[in-house]
């Protein structure tokens, strides 16, 4: 199973850097697996240690996308390093295993502490909209645009059935971006 987390990491000057990642769940541990080039990669190869949040404010992750990624973080517990101070509940995690890839390496981290700060109220169809349509937009070079618009028309019904002011927020961060990147695409064929 892979649960849709964002990542927070330390970076070399000590900064932390927020990314959101999809995180898979294994008997053994979690399996993290960025595409190269990435400062996630990076940092968890370098410093050996995450921590893995779970939110419901998806602003966080179509912030990340749209160059909005200066969120509130809070010290860990157990690793050095920092946790969305909003999560509703954090794992931190150390790098067990590496097997390398020339594309997508697999890091294979074990859990060292697991905290819950905020209870989960549900499920929001917005939410999984704002992720999907952020899953789109982080593919934006590779997938045919056809496809963009057939999934973005299905995904605005749950935005404008059942949206709330943050959700409204992060999906117009995010057809701001894909209008930014059509411009610019029919720009360089001009
Ligand atoms: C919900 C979601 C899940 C993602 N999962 C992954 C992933 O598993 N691996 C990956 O390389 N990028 C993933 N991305 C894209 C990264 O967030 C994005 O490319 C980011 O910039 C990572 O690069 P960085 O580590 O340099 O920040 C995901 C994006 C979203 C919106």
């Amino acid at each position: 199973m892979i649960r849709e987390t964002v990542l927070t990491t330390r970076s070399g000057d000590g900064r932390i850097h927020i990314a959101p990642m999809g995180v898979h769940e294994r008997p053994d541990g979690l399996m993290i697996a960025p595409f190269r080039p990435s400062a996630t990669l990076d940092n968890l190869l370098r410093e050996g240690f995450a921590a893995v949040n779970c939110i419901d404010d998806v602003r966080v992750i179509a912030g990340c996308l749209t160059g909005r990624r200066d969120w509130p973080t809070v010290p860990t517990a157990r690793v050095p390093g920092a946790r969305l101070a909003d999560a509703l509940s954090h794992l931190e995690v150390v790098l067990e295993r590496v097997e390398n890839d020339a594309l997508r390496p697999r890091l294979l981290c074990r859990v060292v502490r697991e905290d819950t700060h905020r209870p989960f109220r549900g499920f929001n169809r917005a939410q999984g909209a704002v992720v999907e349509a952020a899953i789109l937009v982080s593919r934006l070079h590779v997938l045919p645009r056809d496809k963009i618009e057939r999934e973005l028309e299905y995904l605005t019904i749950a935005m404008d059935k059942t949206a709330g002011p943050r959700e409204r927020e992060a999906w117009d961060w995010l057809m701001e971006k894909i209008e930014t990147f059509r411009r610019r695409q029919r720009e360089a064929c001009a």
